[in-house]
């Protein structure tokens, strides 16, 4: 992939722009001059982050298609042209599976991997429309690398975010297409994950996932938090370098090597050969 080199004045839309990594995606590409757009369902958070930032903010629900595609028609008759899609709102409470229902599942997968969904199927038209052609960056995570336990609704929806991306990047290459796709996959970042039930609507309430503060916990303790700026600028280059991966924490690649050795040898057991 190629890559988007010019961003200066050209136009930016971040889901999830209020808080956390999408504030911090949304800094960086303020600082590239780019105009930037960050919708959030959370209409506080949304006024004053887009005022600190100098960012414009439009209400929206990543989990509806109608408050996605009301978003990119406002989008585009304000600025015109789009050119960067960041797919990026997202929840992380956790459950045992076997503790979640229906009503978790509605909630997890409607904003991660719906979100991303809806996110594409109303911006990317606009995106490939543009003579110089855009880019779209989807926020999955390590969890879309490897499991954890407690994790499992949330990984569910981050190996869907990673497949959905990883087609789309070959589906778009393959036809010519001049819009390229990243999948951001973090490691611990500050944020406000910790307290994502905030933002559950109160039609999908009860069910088992719960906030957990993994920053506080001992495991976490022993982790690399990342500032969200710092994420930011690594969605930058991404977009730049239109690379398919944008990494955040390089010590974490053991683990997805570890699971893919797993998994190797399961093939190596089932074709008879020694593990
Ligand atoms: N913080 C981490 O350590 C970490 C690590 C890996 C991946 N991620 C991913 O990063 C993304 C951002 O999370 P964060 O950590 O910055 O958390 P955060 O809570 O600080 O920010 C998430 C934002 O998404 C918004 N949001 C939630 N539901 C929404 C909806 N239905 N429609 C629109 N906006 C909605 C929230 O209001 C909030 O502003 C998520 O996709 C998350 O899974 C975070």
């Amino acid at each position: 992939m190629s890559g988007l080199q010019e961003l200066a004045g050209k136009t930016a839309v971040v889901t999830g722009g209020a808080s956390g990594i999408g504030r911090g995606i949304a800094q960086a590409l303020v600082a590239e001059g780019m105009q930037v757009v960050i919708a959030d369902v959370e209409a506080d958070a949304l006024a004053r982050t887009a005022a600190e930032i100098g960012a414009v903010g439009i209400q929206a629900d990543v989990s509806s298609m109608d408050s996605i595609q009301a978003l990119a028609d406002e989008v585009r008759g304000r600025f015109g042209l789009v050119h960067v899609l960041c797919n990026n709102a997202g929840v992380g409470s956790t459950a045992p599976i076997a503790r979640m229902t229906p009503s978790d599942w509605q909630w997890m997968l409607g904003v991660n991997l719906m979100g991303v969904i809806h996110g594409t199927r109303a911006f990317l038209p606009l995106l490939a429309a543009n003579p110089d052609g855009g880019h779209i960056v989807n926020t999955a995570s390590m969890s879309g690398f490897r499991i954890v336990p407690g994790l499992g609704g949330y990984g569910v929806t981050k190996f869907g975010v990673m497949a959905f991306s990883e087609t789309l990047a070959l589906e778009l290459a393959a036809e010519g297409s001049k819009v390229g796709v990243s999948v951001l996959c973090p490691g611990p970042v500050h944020s406000n994950i910790k307290a994502s039930t905030r933002n559950r609507p109160g039609e999908l309430a009860g069910g088992a996932l719960a906030d957990s503060d993994l920053e506080q916990s001992e495991e976490g303790r022993r982790l690399r938090w990342l500032d969200p700026i710092e994420v930011g600028r690594i969605v930058v280059d991404a977009i730049r370098g239109g690379d398919l991966y944008a990494l955040t924490h390089p010590e974490m690649g053991p683990m997805v090597e570890e699971r893919h050795r797993a998994i190797e040898a399961a093939f190596r057991a089932a074709a008879g050969a020694p593990a």
